[in-house]
């Protein structure tokens, strides 16, 4: 069985960051039919763990996400969509897993390490952020995934998982599956820097290009991109290494698109040479950009405007969604309290 599980947290809408780094893989997934079944969480719960001020915001942007998703490809009838906090069978497993896990351990962990530097918590970090990697694996494991599209970000909550799989499996009974991340096949889509040139894409930076950005927003974003500071004359020497315009030209250029913006190169190696060597701008390399980014969120931007004019029926969609994602996780949790004893009633 291949069983595929991925999320998002809604605390903004998604961007081109999440675009190359997961969701594309997830709908070619679904699209070659190359999985028994997918699942598509809208990671609410776990957004309010260092949002409990700010509930709002993380309601907001479920329908914002949900937007992002269908938009892009992933569709109802293929991947079940569903809403974390809809499923109370994840804060039974959490509960049951937290044991499983020592405080040490967490402490460990390298994506809660920087996020909560990040966030300048200090010595006030939420205990349900502290331990959102437990209920990361409750996500999983309820769904018996064991394949897990996501950002390299995202590694040490995978093996965090499977470290509590083989806990729970060899202290009670062999019930949960160990997933493993499948990440980005090229090392550009892995983690897409900002427009500023920042490791990251991140709304907390304001250096996103979001999915349902305008054209004109495009455009102009693309032009106050960061590129390679020594390259000031068109005839110096350019480095495309570090340079972000080239960085996403690798993870979204194509060969017919030279053929369509850009014909005097055949392929990326082309132009990447020729600005290396020197005697190419970065205004036309921008404008390629800007064309090719144009072409392939225009689609997307039109369908999620279409999707927007009726939200009732998204919200349908993630209710039929979470109730059938709730059966898995409740088929699960039992064999979890089977497994434990913890059945007193049966
Ligand atoms: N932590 C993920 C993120 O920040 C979201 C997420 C929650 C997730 N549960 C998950 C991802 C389960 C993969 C699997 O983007």
């Amino acid at each position: 069985m291949k069983i595929v599980l991925t999320g998002d947290r809604p605390t903004g809408r998604l961007h081109l960051g999440h675009y190359v780094g997961s969701l594309k893989r997830r709908v070619e997934i679904q699209e070659k039919g190359a999985s028994d079944a997918i699942y598509v969480m809208i990671a609410d719960a776990q957004a309010l763990t260092d949002n409990a001020d700010n509930v709002d915001k993380v309601r907001t942007n479920i329908g914002e996400v949900a937007l992002d998703y269908f938009a892009c490809g992933i569709n109802p009838l293929k991947s079940t969509v569903f809403i974390q906090s809809q499923i109370p069978e994840l804060c039974e497993l959490s509960f049951y897993y937290m044991n499983l896990v020592t405080v040490s351990r967490l402490q460990r962990n390298p994506t809660v390490k920087n996020e909560i530097k990040l966030r300048g918590f200090k010595q006030s970090v939420p205990v349900g952020f502290f331990t959102y990697p437990i209920s990361q694996a409750a996500d999983i494991t309820a769904f018996k995934a064991n394949i897990v599209p996501v950002g390299e970000d995202q590694l040490p909550m995978i093996e965090q998982t499977r470290e509590i799989v083989r806990t729970f499996n060899a202290t009670y009974r062999e019930v949960l599956v160990e997933p493993n991340a499948l990440l980005p096949e090229n090392e550009t889509c892995a983690r897409l820097p900002g427009i500023d040139g920042s490791a990251k894409m991140s709304k907390s930076l304001g250096n996103c290009i979001y999915l349902s950005d305008t054209s004109n927003d495009i455009a102009k974003k693309v032009k106050s991109m960061f590129t390679d500071p020594t390259h000031l004359r068109l005839e110096d020497a350019g480095h495309t290494e570090n340079n972000p315009v080239f960085i996403y030209l690798g993870a979204f250029a194509k060969d017919e698109h030279f053929k369509a913006f850009l014909p005097e190169y055949q392929n990326f190696g082309e132009l990447k040479a020729h600005y290396e060597r020197g005697g190419l701008g970065d205004v036309k390399v921008k404008k390629l950009l800007n064309d090719i980014l144009q072409a392939e969120l225009k689609p997307i931007r039109e369908k999620r405007e279409e999707l927007a004019k009726d939200m009732t029926h998204i919200f349908e969609i993630l209710k039929k969604g979470s109730e059938s994602a709730r059966e898995v996780a409740a088929q699960t949790l039992s064999e979890v309290k089977t497994a434990m004893g913890i059945n007193y009633f049966k």
